[in-house]
């Protein structure tokens, strides 16, 4: 791993862990954070310092312009411990990407890869003990950056600060979700921001999530803002599906630039699997299953890795899904993954970064 070269990153370890009170058998997603952040603060058009510390609250001002203009954006990555106890970070160097083009579209700050990457390994390094080493947990990790200057006026926030925090987790669904088709309600139209991942994207899901969650739906399925025809992602995954024998997932600037929906389409191309990346409309995906040549469907994401989809709703009807043990492609690509993230495969394609 490089030292980080232009920035020296000051550490401060806690005098009180919270290791020993971690129920490793017990995990929410979420709700236990390591010991430890990192901390940069942007001012004046430069990264001024950069620190480890203790996690805990921080003070912010009651005008800070995220809160009221939402230059808010964030990553979600995972770390995985192998039988060796080596702690492995998944292609978090994707991620590092997406951060920076989520920054451009949102008027902020590059985040250099001393900090991100440097920063995140050390920090990693400092946490070691955090990564859970039981199968089907990883350490979730959640770099975000937001614009903190105090000012009421409509500008580009003037400094930022950049955080990574870290935590344990299990499964963010233990078992296949349903996906009621949004039909009404929009996440992004083109030139908007929704390859980005920016707060406000989250934010906007909330209410048609919760209408959906109220008809006995895990999720939303959402649709093109112009006809609400084509399929886009999932409110927390992009959407993979196995139609014929290809597998295809929605394309295009207003759905999520996923990290695993990448990894997914690049170890279907490199199996021999046909692949696409197009416009796939919503008749298409019933019209499929209805007929047996929609055989697989699932949510491809970091917190999600990936999930079944058991049942679709649209227009006030239900279309069920084949059962999971027959759906080859996505039983074989999650093998794949845990298999390699775990570190019980060569990592021919250079995708586990080594802490
Ligand atoms: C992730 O998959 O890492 C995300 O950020 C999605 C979020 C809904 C948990």
């Amino acid at each position: 791993m490089n030292a980080t070269e232009n920035y020296s990153i000051r550490v401060e370890p806690t005098q009180n862990s919270r290791l020993s009170q971690v129920d490793f058998d017990n995990l929410k997603f979420g709700k236990i954070l390591s010991d430890h952040m990192l901390v940069a603060d942007y001012d004046d058009g430069e990264w001024k310092s950069v620190s480890i510390v203790p996690y805990g609250d921080i003070s912010i001002s009651p005008s800070m312009s995220a809160l009221h203009y939402g230059q808010a954006i964030f990553e979600g990555i995972k770390a995985y411990k192998f039988a060796d106890g080596t702690v492995s970070i998944f292609r978090p160097d994707r991620n590092w990407e997406r951060f920076n083009k989520s920054a451009a579209r949102l008027q902020m700050p590059e985040v250099p890869e001393e900090i991100f990457m440097d920063g995140l390994s050390k920090l990693l390094d400092i946490d070691r003990n955090w990564v859970p080493a039981k199968e089907g947990s990883s350490l979730y990790i959640r770099p975000f950056m937001f614009g903190t200057e105090a000012a009421l006026g409509v500008h580009p926030s003037k400094s930022y600060k950049f955080i990574i925090i870290t935590g344990p987790v299990g499964a963010y669904y233990s078992k296949p979700i349903s996906l009621k088709v949004e039909t009404y309600y929009t996440r992004a139209a083109e030139g908007g921001v929704g390859f980005s991942k920016n707060a406000g994207n989250y934010a906007l899901s909330l209410y048609p999530t919760q209408l959906a969650n109220d008809e006995g739906y895990d999720q939303i399925m959402w649709t093109d803002a112009a006809e609400h025809k084509y399929i886009e992602e999932a409110g927390t995954a992009n959407l993979i599906f196995r139609i014929g024998d290809t597998i295809i997932t929605p394309h295009g600037d207003t759905i999520l630039h996923g990290v695993t929906r990448r990894t997914i389409m690049e170890l279907a191309d490199k199996w021999g699997y046909k692949t696409e990346q197009r416009k796939v409309s919503v008749q298409e995906l019933i019209d499929g299953i209805k007929s047996g040549t929609v055989t697989e469907a699932f949510a491809a994401g970091t917190a999600a890795t990936i999930t079944h989809i058991s049942r679709i709703g649209f227009e006030g009807q239900d279309y069920n899904l084949p059962p999971v043990e027959g759906r080859e492609f996505s039983n074989k690509v999650l093998n794949y993954l845990n298999e390699l993230r775990y570190g019980k495969l060569a990592d021919s394609f250079g995708w586990n970064y080594l802490v």
